[in-house]
């Protein structure tokens, strides 16, 4: 049986959560709630099986990246609309009980597999870092950096499934 299990935030106990980083922690503490409710963004969390309690959670919403933001290697292949369809993981964060078990891969990998799955078009996942130590757990995981603004990033839906996919041949026995 796996550890976690991945859910829509619904009536978790979010009151305890504590990632380390304080804006992170007010924001699903106090905010994300009222986020979902107006559909600005939909929350999932990963959740310990044994004690119920959440090790990690982000956030996505609809995005759009102006196409001159994107690389030119890669916009020579978009048709020439003014923007590309993406999706943005605004928030992610992993409670610090948790440091050491992969638990911000583990949050990321479900988000691809969550988008990968879904019948809405993105050509990209875009994050919103909330410091530099952010961007580069991003970096890690193949994420670019927009030119612009170092602390956007972005990730090829492409990319994003080829390295699931790979992850899962890698884990199956
Ligand atoms: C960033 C965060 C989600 C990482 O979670 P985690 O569970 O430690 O991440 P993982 O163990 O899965 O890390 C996977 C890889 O990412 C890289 N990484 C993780 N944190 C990093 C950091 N702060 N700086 C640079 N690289 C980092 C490492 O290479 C790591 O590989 P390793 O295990 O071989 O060292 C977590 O530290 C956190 O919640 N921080 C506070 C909130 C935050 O910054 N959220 C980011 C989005 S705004």
């Amino acid at each position: 049986m796996t550890r976690f299990y991945s859910a829509t935030l619904r009536k978790h106990d979010r009151a305890a959560f504590s990632s380390g980083n304080e804006r992170i922690d007010t924001y699903f503490r106090q905010t994300v709630s009222q986020d979902v409710k107006r559909g600005y963004a939909a929350c999932y969390v990963l959740v310990e099986q044994a004690g119920g309690k959440i090790a990690g959670f982000y956030t996505l919403s609809s995005h759009t990246i102006p196409l001159t933001e994107v690389p030119p290697e890669m916009a020579r292949e978009l048709p020439r609309y003014p923007s590309v369809p993406a999706v943005l993981i605004g928030w992610l964060g992993r409670d610090i009980a948790f440091r050491g078990q992969h638990v911000g891969s583990m949050l990321l990998a479900d988000a691809i597999a969550r988008l990968a799955a879904s019948p809405v078009g993105a050509h990209a996942i875009c994050a919103d870092a909330i410091d530099d130590a952010a961007a580069a757990f991003y970096a890690t995981h193949r994420f670019q950096r927009f030119v612009s603004r170092p602390l956007s990033l972005y990730l090829p839906m492409k990319t994003a499934t080829a390295l699931v996919a790979k992850h899962r041949k890698t884990a199956s026995p």
